[in-house]
């Protein structure tokens, strides 16, 4: 799996000579070319294609739900010259598809983060359990073959790249301020929170936070993605930006800029 820009190992430092008094003039690098902003394409065909395949890939995101996240993220990859997307909770690859769609559409990059071993949820004896997604040779669950296969097989590996392994622990090193952050992982209150604790900073003023499974009436389903959602609004820091289903849409409205704005 590619490694984000933010968690690329810099080169060690060079040491010169050993007499501290003779050191050789440090390397310098060239200064970061300006780049244009890339370029957007928009291809109905291509875009219906993608939702076929995201409506036939396994997953937990219904498909009116899956239109809209690719609605929100096409306004991510918009407004921003140079637009960095990140979803956690991969699977097999339904949300990624979709996010896709709109990263490539608006020539974005969605780091799509896993550690592809399942939730809590997911685990046997769970209700979201599937037994074929278990490896024979660890008795896991292993989605990152699926998701490979979906994301490879939809032409999507130019812009979206798989990191694979621990949400907080990625967030915690992670530098690049985010358009748009979708937070699918998790369900249960300590893995989501984390993930609402790890990810929601680095969405930069102007940026979209997605939440999925948000459910007002607790009889629908789990409290804690309603409650991260809560906590957004009640924060000041977002306000709500649309949604669908259990799909929520809000909007960060405060901070300093950090992120290009298409000029
Ligand atoms: C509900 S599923 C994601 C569904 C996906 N968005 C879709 O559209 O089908 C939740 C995912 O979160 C992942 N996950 C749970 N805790 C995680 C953690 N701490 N770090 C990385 N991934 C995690 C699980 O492996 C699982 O694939």
């Amino acid at each position: 799996m590619a490694t984000p820009p933010s968690m690329r190992p810099t080169a060690p430092a060079s040491t010169g000579a050993a007499d501290p008094e003779r050191r050789a003039a440090p390397e310098r690098r060239a200064a970061p070319e300006r780049r244009a902003a890339p370029e957007r394409t928009a291809d109905p065909e291509r875009r219906a294609r993608l939702f076929s395949l995201a409506r036939q890939a396994t997953g937990f995101m219904p498909d009116d739900e899956g239109e809209a996240l690719y609605t929100a993220a096409m306004r991510a990859g918009s407004t921003f010259a140079v637009s960095t997307m990140v979803e956690i909770g991969a699977w097999c690859g339904k949300s990624g598809l979709y996010l896709g769609a709109a990263a490539e559409e608006t020539a974005a990059v969605l780091f799509s983060v896993d550690h592809h071993h399942g939730s809590e949820e997911n685990q046997p004896g769970w209700e979201h359990h599937d037994d074929s997604l278990v490896d024979p040779a660890t008795g896991r669950i292993d989605t990152l073959p699926h998701w490979r296969k979906a994301i490879d097989g939809a032409g999507l590996s130019g812009s979206v790249v798989g990191v694979v392994g621990d949400s907080p622990t990625i967030a915690a090193h992670w530098a690049q301020p985010l358009s748009f952050c979708f937070i699918d992982g998790g369900h249960g209150e300590a893995p989501a929170w984390a993930d609402y604790r790890g990810w929601a900073p680095h969405v930069c003023p102007g940026g979209w936070l997605a939440i999925h499974d948000v459910f007002p009436d607790p009889a629908d389903g789990g409290r804690p993605p309603f409650e991260l959602w809560r906590d957004a609004l009640d924060s000041g820091s977002f306000v709500e930006d649309g949604g669908c289903g259990s799909l929520r849409v809000l909007r960060k409205v405060t901070g300093p800029a950090a992120v290009r704005p298409v000029g």
